[in-house]
């Protein structure tokens, strides 16, 4: 292999197009062909970036030798049916969050990248946030003394995504705000704890407010327009802790709810110092010397992790060296996501040694 690795894109809506714009910047990508089964967003992206190579037929792409890694950017329930077909072409794959639907299917995809000896990198990009990586190492450092309790917040007012259409649809995303936003949240708290060991978890989702898609009122959502004919079945609302051998750990999230406030953040609580990671946005550092409390914040803006993330795909790809997103490195989090349905489901704890 060259000192590039030559990308396909299966998928062109809108990580795809993030996907194609940050291949396009980072270190050791060239971004060859693009997939996607709706003509118009395939020719617009491959129009965008000059992509000669386009294919209605994802298949057809995996046949293509130029083609040494592909990323997967389409509705959750086809994460693990794309990849496993790609791993079988022995192509090495960057699937985008959550890794699939069920901790069983993520399993059979970690699996079978072990088996074909190629990468399989989940498209958990804070873990190539600079404010991320900056709290891990003064975790590590045990400057804020140790850390008992996480609190998590992912909280929007009105912001259910594409009402109506894979997102809402339980049978193609496989829930709701947990498994979109609380995945990147849970996966982030464990990065930087170094996944301490999960002892049970206690959840609910709730699913309330756009049990009519038509009465549902809204300011604004990502990949609108509604469509008022499709199923909502899946959870706006999700509360519950994680009890591990670690921290004690809690977590509110929605994409919508009945408080007007926009919360997205985590609070690490130390008993020496406290840090709250404003998501997206830096970070506070909560501490005391000898004469005073003090709060210290960086001032330089993270670099884009989105760019940072193919940069250490591509470099993972052509050293053969781990990469910190690698699957078995998200498999807690994704395990963690089917404990809180399986919790919400049966109104119960669920403990990891059941
Ligand atoms: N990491 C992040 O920050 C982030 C942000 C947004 C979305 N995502 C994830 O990316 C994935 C896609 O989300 P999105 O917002 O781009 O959705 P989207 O609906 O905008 O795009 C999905 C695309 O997949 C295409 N597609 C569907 N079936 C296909 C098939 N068989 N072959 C090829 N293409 C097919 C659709 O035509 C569509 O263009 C989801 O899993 C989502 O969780 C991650």
């Amino acid at each position: 292999m060259s000192n590039e690795i030559g990308l396909g894109i299966i998928g062109c809506g809108t990580i795809g197009n993030m996907h194609a714009d940050s291949i396009a910047r980072a270190e050791g990508c060239k971004l060859v062909a693009a997939a996607d089964i709706d003509e118009g967003v395939l020719k617009a992206l491959a129009t965008r970036h000059g992509l000669e190579r386009t294919f209605s037929d994802y298949h057809d792409l995996l046949t293509d030798p130029e083609i040494d890694a592909v990323t997967v950017g389409v509705p959750n329930h086809l994460h693990a049916p794309i990849t496993l077909d790609a791993l079988a072409a022995s192509k090495h794959v960057f699937c985008e969050k959550p890794i699939a639907t069920t901790y069983a299917d993520a399993e059979r995809m970690a699996n079978a990248a072990h088996a074909k000896g190629r990468r399989l990198v989940i498209g958990v990009v804070n873990r190539y946030a600079d404010s991320v990586n900056q709290i891990k190492r003064i975790v590590e450092s045990g400057d804020i003394g140790e850390v008992y309790q996480v609190n998590i917040k992912f909280k929007s007012y009105r912001s259910i995504p594409g009402l109506g259409g894979w997102f809402t649809d339980k049978s193609r995303a496989g829930g709701g705000v947990m498994i979109d936003w609380g995945v990147h949240f849970i996966d982030l708290v464990f990065y930087i704890l170094g996944a301490p060991r999960v002892l049970a978890v206690s959840g609910q989702g709730a699913s309330m407010l756009a049990r009519d898609p038509a009465k549902y009122k809204f300011l604004d959502m990502w990949a609108a327009p509604p469509n008022y004919s499709g199923v909502c079945d899946v959870e706006e609302y999700a509360s519950g802790i994680i009890r591990t051998a670690g921290p004690f750990i809690n977590f509110e999230g929605a994409w919508a709810c009945n408080i007007n406030e926009k919360a997205m953040y985590v609070d690490f609580l130390g008993a020496d110092g406290g840090i709250r990671l404003d998501y997206g946005d830096g970070f506070t550092i909560y501490g005391q010397n000898a004469e005073f409390l003090y709060e210290t914040r960086p001032v330089k803006k993270d670099a884009d992790a989105y760019v940072n993330e193919f940069a250490g795909f591509a470099a993972s790809v052509l050293s053969g060296a781990p990469n910190r997103a690698d699957i078995e490195e998200v498999l807690p989090a994704q395990k963690i996501l089917d404990m809180f349905y399986e919790s919400s489901r049966e109104g119960k704890e669920i403990r990891a040694d059941r």
